[in-house]
């Protein structure tokens, strides 16, 4: 595995396979590696020669919500993790090479729609940063497949929009949310867990996993069911945020007779946002 921090370096490497006809596959992340980071990586090889994995800690995408500096950085574990899932190149640049110009002269991409409500709304400003970096790493790469969480539902569908809407190349793959054994999705925040809160947070998953079986056990008063798990997690000791049952297709809060539901949700933990998502089956 190769190990690159320059945009021109890695132009390079990406322009030598395309020439030889060799597929890429992209995998984006800000490190701190964990399973659901290397299912990814896993998906991506399925289907392409070569694999890049980036690390970068994008700071147009931090807001007052989550603190850019306490974001926790494990370059050399994350490294290892890289090496033995078969990444060819890890890309981890500095902040200066992805932006050499100041962050708010930038030119953003905004992707309109849905992607406003919800995460949008708690974390304003979030997505345009995400979509920005996201469509600078793609035009650096040009990759064939690139894999996306289903955990960041928003996230990966914002992003598939804006691969349709631009006309980029590019297959855009969701991977099923990966979780630990007692049910938590796997993520780096979850770092921020003492031992007590770590004990707590599964709960999350746990009340949604009841809302998703009384939607699907035929219950249509959607509004009463997100005020209850609500209730339920702020009685569990947790800091609010959203709980909604909403349409998979445009994220508006749900109504009896509506089909493609998916149940979304975040809320805090100590000093840990968590997000979390389950889809509602029929
Ligand atoms: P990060 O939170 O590091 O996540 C990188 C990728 O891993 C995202 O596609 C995310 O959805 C996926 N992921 C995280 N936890 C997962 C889990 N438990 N199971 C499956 N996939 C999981 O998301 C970002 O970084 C950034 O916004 C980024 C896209 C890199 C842009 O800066």
């Amino acid at each position: 595995m190769k190990t690159i921090s320059s945009v021109a370096e890695l132009r390079k490497a990406c322009q030598q396979w395309r020439n030889a006809g060799e597929r890429i596959g992209l995998v984006m992340t800000m490190g701190n590696l964990h399973q659901g980071h290397i299912a990814l990586v896993d998906e991506a090889a399925k289907t392409t020669e070569h694999v890049i994995t980036t690390i970068f800690v994008n700071p147009m995408q931090f807001d007052r919500v989550e603190d850019l500096e306490a974001y926790p950085r494990t370059l050399e574990q994350d490294s290892k993790m890289c090496k033995e899932a078969g990444v060819e190149i890890l890309f981890t640049p500095s902040v200066e090479e992805i932006y050499p110009a100041p962050i708010d002269t930038v030119s953003q991409i905004h992707v309109p729609g849905f992607v406003d409500r919800l995460e949008g709304s708690s974390r304003p400003g979030h997505f345009v940063g995400v979509a920005t970096v996201v469509n600078k790493v793609f035009n650096m790469v040009m990759p064939d497949v690139t894999v996306f969480g289903q955990k960041d539902i928003q996230q990966l569908l914002m992003i598939q929009k804006m691969v349709r809407d631009l006309n980029m190349p590019i297959e855009v793959i969701g991977l099923p949310t990966v979780r630990e054994t007692d049910g938590l999705a796997m993520s780096s925040r979850n770092n921020y867990l003492n031992e007590q809160e770590r004990v707590t947070a599964p709960k999350f998953n746990q009340v949604l996993t009841k809302m998703v079986k009384r939607v699907t056990e035929g219950e249509t008063d959607y509004r009463s069911l997100e005020d209850e798990a609500m209730q339920e997690l702020l009685g569990y000791g947790f800091g609010k945020d959203y709980v909604e049952i909403c349409r998979i297709e445009d994220f508006l809060p749900a109504q009896a007779g509506d089909e493609n539901l998916i149940v979304v949700a975040a809320a805090w933990m100590g000093s840990a946002r968590l997000i979390d998502n389950i889809q509602i089956p029929g």
